[in-house]
């Protein structure tokens, strides 16, 4: 019994949670400076999360009895968040960035919350309100790390 804007805002969370994952991870790999290793830890961190948190939105989508999306294709065409470029941007820049998608992550998050809500959904709402909390406290440690 699946509704189709809970369904949407699920496959919407997904994507930007793996689109950050992978972005997260690449600044991980690539960071380089004075703050290398807090910066490499605290990334390492952040996509650990998003790792299992995928798992959890994607079998969400399926317990509902949706096929997940899987792939890079049908990720980039559902994401709100932008791929990492291949060169690598500064420290600074790349905090500035990660903050700026865990906005963009909160917003689609709220979104699929409220389709949730209206639906009645309260398995969804509390899986992705327990999102909205993690991504709040990344950002927050993101923004005091710039
Ligand atoms: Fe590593």
């Amino acid at each position: 019994m699946s509704n189709k804007p809970v369904i949407e805002g699920l496959k919407h969370s997904l994507a930007d949670s793996y689109t950050l994952f992978l972005k997260t991870q690449n600044y991980h790999w690539n960071v380089t400076g004075p703050n290398f290793r807090g910066l490499h830890l605290l990334f390492e961190e952040q996509y650990n999360d998003l790792f299992a948190a995928i798992d959890e939105i994607a079998e969400r989508i399926r317990a509902l009895g949706e096929h997940a999306p899987g792939s890079f294709k049908a990720f980039s065409k559902l994401s709100g968040i932008k791929e990492a470029a291949d060169e690598s941007p500064t420290p600074a820049a790349m905090v500035k960035e990660l903050a700026k998608d865990q906005d963009t992550l909160l917003a689609t998050l709220g979104k699929a919350i409220e389709a949730a809500q209206k639906a009645g959904d309260e398995a969804t709402a509390d899986l992705l309100i327990g999102r909205v909390a993690a991504h709040e406290k990344n950002r927050w440690m993101l923004k005091s790390s710039s």
